[in-house]
């Protein structure tokens, strides 16, 4: 939205050999994140979504783990924003604050009681 440019492009050597790329930095080894040394165990307290069938999901099954930092990745178009923006925000959103959503499908949203 705000444009950009591609700064780098090719295999993971040649993006490490590419001086422009902070990618290739990490790659290299030659910056890093640490890994906290503390970190929140949760809260043993799950939202369960079952059989998301939103765009390209297949009647997907996943419990989110709350009271921690939680991570959905994946490759690009493999349904992340379907299953946790499309689905479990836009459930969620009518569920406890009464908003006026479409959802994308799915069978149940477990544990919405465990939130604000
Ligand atoms: N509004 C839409 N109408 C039709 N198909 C859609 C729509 N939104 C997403 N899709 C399709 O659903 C699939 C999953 O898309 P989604 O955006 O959920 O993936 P993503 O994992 O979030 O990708 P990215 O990493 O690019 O954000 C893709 O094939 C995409 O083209
Ligand atoms: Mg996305």
């Amino acid at each position: 939205m705000h444009g950009g440019e591609v700064v780098a492009c090719g295999t993971p050597d040649e993006i490490i050999a590419n001086p422009k790329s902070v990618t290739g930095d990490y790659l290299a080894g030659r910056r890093a994140i640490e890994v906290p040394s503390k970190r929140r165990n949760g809260n043993k307290k799950k939202v369960t979504v079952s059989k998301a069938s939103g765009n390209n999901l297949q009647n997907v099954t996943v419990d989110f783990p709350l009271g921690q930092f939680v991570c959905v990745t994946g490759v690009s178009g493999g349904g992340k924003s379907t299953l946790t923006i499309e689905t479990l925000f836009k459930t969620a959103s009518m569920n406890l604050n009464g908003a006026r959503q479409t959802p994308a499908p799915c069978e149940t949203v477990k544990g919405l009681e465990h939130l604000r």
